[in-house]
């Protein structure tokens, strides 16, 4: 049986909900903090080490500014009302990504990062303003200057998932089968589960059911 550590997921889908059952996109980016609530709670359950979510990308920024201040204002309220009880369930909290945000959710997002920092039970990536290929660029450009030995373990230590083990599993919701510029580097063997459901109807089952699915794959690294 697979030991599960690190479970990687692109929560797509909000917009879509929204439209469908409220006629609004925002309306899915509230109701899909429900889902990460639960995503949370079973992955606790089921003593996983890292969960990163992908809550925003570098493309993101492409989108209307009124869903943009929507977003980032939910995730302020989201961070404001939960750090505590995060905090106390011994959840570390880590941003992947630059925060080029607002000073004052860039402060908040720092203040959440250093209180939970030695926290052991779960560690949280949170991807916001992430994108993979800029993360290669700059850890290029960082490593040319180090004149280190250029192989996969030192050139990992500049990627923002300096630390992290790469993700076992990579959950895609929303009907759609792509990777959207999330851990190009990381993903080279997890095991990829693209999920017809929009996130905010994902739920414990379906998570389950997944890491189930997982426990049970032969994975085989490129041996036989
Ligand atoms: C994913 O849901 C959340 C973010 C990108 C912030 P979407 O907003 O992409 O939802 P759809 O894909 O448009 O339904
Ligand atoms: C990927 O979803 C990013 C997040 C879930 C945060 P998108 O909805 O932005 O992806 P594309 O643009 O459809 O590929
Ligand atoms: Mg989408």
């Amino acid at each position: 049986m697979n030991h599960l550590n690190h479970v990687a997921i692109i929560m797509d889908g909000n917009g879509r909900w929204g439209l469908k059952h409220k006629n609004s996109r925002n309306a899915g980016h509230k109701a899909g903090l429900k889902s990460v609530d639960a995503i949370i709670r079973e992955s606790v359950k089921n003593k996983i080490k890292y969960l990163t979510l992908f809550a925003f990308s570098t493309e993101n920024w492409k989108r209307p500014k009124k869903e943009i201040n929507y977003l980032f204002n939910l995730l302020e309220i989201f961070l404001k009302d939960k750090i505590n009880a995060l905090n106390k369930q011994n959840i570390k909290l880590k941003i992947i990504g630059i925060k080029n945000f607002s000073s004052r959710l860039n402060k908040l997002l720092v203040k959440c990062e250093n209180k939970t920092k030695k926290n052991k039970q779960l560690q949280i990536n949170l991807a916001l303003n992430y994108g993979s290929k800029s993360e290669l660029l700059n850890a290029f450009k960082k490593f040319r200057k180090s004149k280190k030995k250029l192989n996969e373990e030192n050139f990992q230590n500049y990627l923002q998932t300096k630390d992290i083990p790469d993700p076992d599993i990579l959950i895609r919701t929303g009907n759609t089968q792509r990777l959207s510029n999330f851990l190009l580097w990381q993903i080279a063997y997890s095991e990829i589960f693209f999920e017809k459901k929009l996130w905010p109807d994902f739920n414990k089952k379906d998570y389950n059911r997944i890491i189930k699915k997982f426990k049970s794959i032969k994975r085989n690294f490129g041996n036989v």
